[in-house]
């Protein structure tokens, strides 16, 4: 599957949802997306046992696995998620936290995963400046655990009411022209890895 769409909010049509269906109109000729759900996922909470560190594989056994696989095999991801206390619903903070045995395969094992570009997305209720200093930290984490640039983000202030932002043209009018780089981006990055197959 060539792009990731995480759709990290538990509400259906509420305005993550309406953002990330936005920003994927843009796609032009990309077909292959898939979008998960962590808050209808199977996802059991990371229990820290390190048995990763080891086996790169994760003691548990859920949806997460298959999961795993669609991210190191993608080319993008984009994650659209509202802010929570200043980080991310628990669905999606869980979801990342299994992310740990690719982190352990990365930095502990040394593996080597494919280049891929990742967009983060995101909405709160309030105004402050610090809004998205959480959603953003954890996101540039969550993303380099498989080798995934952190390469733009679009936030929004004040939005609370479930789609509201639809009534927002700037905002959709904003998503859409980074949507149009990012795919860009992913069609370039495409280019140049299949340069490289073809040169070894
Ligand atoms: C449990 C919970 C915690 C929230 N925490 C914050 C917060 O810390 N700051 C904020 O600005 N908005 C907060 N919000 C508001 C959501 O970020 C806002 O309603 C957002 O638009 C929801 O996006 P959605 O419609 O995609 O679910 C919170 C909402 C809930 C339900």
């Amino acid at each position: 599957m060539e792009i990731i769409a995480i759709m990290g909010s538990p509400r259906r049509g509420g305005n993550c949802e309406v953002l990330l269906d936005e920003f994927l109109r843009e796609r032009g000729k990309i077909q292959e997306v898939k979008t998960l759900i962590p808050a209808q996922m199977d996802i059991g909470f990371c229990r820290g046992c390190r048995s990763c560190e080891s086996t790169g594989h994760c003691v548990l056994s859920d949806d997460m696995q298959g999961a795993a696989d669609l991210l190191m095999g993608c080319k993008g991801v984009i994650l659209s998620a509202p802010v929570f206390f200043y980080g991310f619903p628990a669905s999606m903070k869980a979801f990342i936290d299994r992310m740990q045995f690719l982190w352990s395969r990365k930095y502990f094992l040394k593996k080597q995963f494919e280049e891929k570009k990742g967009f983060l997305l995101s909405v709160g209720a309030t105004r402050g400046k610090r809004l998205f200093e959480g959603v953003k930290l954890t996101t540039r984490y969550f993303f380099d655990s498989f080798g995934c640039e952190y390469s733009g983000d679009a936030f929004f202030r004040g939005f609370d009411r479930k789609g509201e932002i639809a009534q927002c043209g700037e905002c959709l009018q904003e998503v859409r022209i980074k949507a149009t780089d990012f795919f860009t981006s992913i069609i370039k990055l495409r280019g140049a890895a299949g340069e490289r197959s073809e040169n070894t």
